[in-house]
């Protein structure tokens, strides 16, 4: 593939924009600057610099991002921020998108990818991928609540009882809840539902995907093989 044409299916820009990266000289393989916009370069495997910054040819984007809170899920956001301002430019070229929502309060793991189909799996009702949230609660958790939530709450607009898949009492004001829908404020309405209050949301794991560690607040990473192989990802 030209190299002008492979810098921009990776987001570098238009045409015009990557051929002048090149010509420039800012773009190295292996080591080695290469300027000419028209070189045949493969694209399998291939790791490559753009202003030292090293990047690697990837067919479709697939990240992690510790969501701070104060952040909105939107391309056009009203009040905050959007996530999207914590990538770089590239990523936010190749149209990388949440998938799913978290609210603007809510913290902890979002994916983000450019590829469609992985979007409508991990966001598909029928799909029923857990999605594990931390929630600071405004009232002591008793077990009443803990059982409401597990047999089924009745939301508003919903024509049966919401159950969570797990739910677990951490403390005093914590519970540890597990639910297979992504619906508006769902972990919020469904807890009020249970006769509590949602004080703060965190979400720690996404199917047999947790939140990495290592992972600081407003930091993103790919997600490798491995990772997609635990959220059984295959395209
Ligand atoms: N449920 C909510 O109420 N808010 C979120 O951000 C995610 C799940």
């Amino acid at each position: 593939m030209e190299l002008e044409r492979l810098l921009r299916s990776q987001g570098f820009g238009s045409k015009a924009e990557c051929r002048s990266l090149v010509a420039q000289g800012r773009v190295a393989i292996g080591g080695q600057v290469c300027d000419d916009p028209f070189a045949d370069i493969d694209p399998a495997g291939l790791r490559f610099t753009v202003d030292n910054a090293a990047w690697s040819y990837r067919d479709f984007v697939y990240l992690a991002l510790h969501k701070p809170a104060g952040y909105e899920c939107s391309q056009r956001p009203s009040h905050y921020p959007a996530i999207y301002t914590l990538l770089p430019q590239p990523l936010r070229t190749r149209n990388v998108q949440a998938v799913g929502r978290l609210d603007v309060d809510t913290t902890g793991l979002l994916l983000l990818t450019d590829d469609g189909r992985f979007i409508h799996t991990y966001t598909s009702p029928k799909k029923q991928v857990a999605k594990m949230y931390e929630v600071t609660t405004r009232h002591p958790v008793d077990e009443a609540q803990v059982a409401a939530l597990l047999s089924g709450v009745d939301l508003h607009d919903e024509p049966r009882p919401i159950r969570a898949a797990a739910c677990v009492r951490l403390g005093e004001r914590q519970m540890r809840l597990t639910v297979t829908l992504g619906k508006y404020h769902l972990v919020k309405r469904m807890v009020a539902a249970a006769g509590n209050r949602v004080e703060g949301l965190h979400r720690s794991a996404i199917g047999d995907f947790a939140l990495p560690t290592d992972l600081a607040v407003g930091q993103w990473r790919w997600l490798e093989a491995a990772d997609l192989a635990q959220l059984a990802w295959r395209r």
